[in-house]
């Protein structure tokens, strides 16, 4: 059945744009209040004039994700505005940029992994006491990746931090049934939007002297990725598969089912390492035990 989302609330980071924007619109357009929370100012002001056309009833606030003091002052401005909150779409993130191992940059991976690791620890830890406190459950929406479903070669730090997302939200999943706010990750592989230009969020703090690399190979890496993801779906299309979704409360959320076999590969392979273990004459024995949880 579909679900009535109309009166209530939304905080969605990186709404500038994008993925977050199509959410934006999408939930707008069934009645919801929407707080578009983005670190770009400039873009920020298109996307709430864009809703405003729409008579979509919105505010803005300036967010980075990596600071928890600006999820607070985003959680005040929702709560001042619309009375409440009832859902939270972590979708901010960055892309990083590709190399091997040996071109790692180290500034450059521990902003990936703050953006988008961090930053989603930080929205959900600010937003989740606002959620219950209207006592009326409701939705945590974290934007991982199919990148989080299988490692990436030369995106190691994208991958780890949309892997690491989905963990956090199968963890989250547990914790917050009880207080009825679904989690749902999802895990889209290529959409439309400006993913591959993250570079222009790059805050000062993670910008190093030396640059980020060769001029020349961050240029055709550069190239690869924009092709890439204008090969894929359109941001919109996407936001409507998610309403979808969450109408029969799917905890994952797949957009490209053409990668199904990429994933089937890896639980194949996970299945034979258990095999291999079974195996073993050192810890075979262990099939027997049982398993102990919290
Ligand atoms: N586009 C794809 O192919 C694709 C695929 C899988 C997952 N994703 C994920 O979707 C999410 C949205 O990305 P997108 O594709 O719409 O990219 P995008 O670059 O078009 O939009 C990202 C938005 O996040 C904002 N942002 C960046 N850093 C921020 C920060 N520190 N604090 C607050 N806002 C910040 C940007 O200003 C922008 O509005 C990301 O988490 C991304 O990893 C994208």
């Amino acid at each position: 059945m579909a679900i009535d989302y109309s009166g209530k609330t939304v905080i969605i980071s990186g709404a500038a744009g994008g993925i977050g924007f199509a959410m934006a619109r999408e939930l707008g357009q069934q009645g919801m209040n929407v707080v578009l929370a983005d670190i770009d100012e400039h873009q920020l002001a298109q996307a709430k004039n864009a809703l405003d056309k729409e008579d979509i009833a919105s505010i803005t606030t300036t967010l980075d994700v990596t600071n928890y003091q600006d999820w607070q002052q985003t959680v005040d401005a929702a709560q001042q505005q619309f009375g409440g909150v009832h859902m939270l779409i972590n979708n901010a993130g960055v892309g990083g940029i590709p190399g091997t191992i040996e071109e790692t940059n180290h500034k450059i991976w521990q902003w990936v992994v703050d953006v988008n690791l961090m930053g989603v620890l930080y929205g959900t830890q600010a937003v989740i006491p606002a959620i219950k406190q209207t006592g009326e459950g409701g939705w945590l929406i974290n934007v991982a990746s199919m990148a989080g479903m299988h490692g990436v070669p030369y995106s190691s730090a994208y991958a780890a931090t949309k892997a690491a997302v989905v963990s956090m939200s199968e963890a989250w999943a547990v914790e917050l049934k009880p207080h009825n706010i679904h989690v749902s990750v999802l895990c889209p592989a290529f959409v439309k939007t400006r993913i591959h230009e993250s570079m222009r969020n790059l805050q000062d703090k993670y910008k190093s002297e030396k640059g980020a690399g060769d001029p020349a190979k961050l240029k055709k890496s550069a190239g690869i990725a924009a092709e890439l993801v204008n090969s894929g779906i359109d941001a919109q299309l996407l936001a409507k598969r998610v309403l979808e979704a969450l109408d029969s409360k799917q905890h994952y959320i797949f957009t490209h089912p053409n990668y199904r076999d990429v994933v089937a590969g890896r639980g194949k392979a996970l299945d034979k390492a258990f095999e291999n273990a079974q195996n073993s004459p050192l810890v075979g024995h262990l099939i027997d035990e049982e398993i102990v949880s919290l």
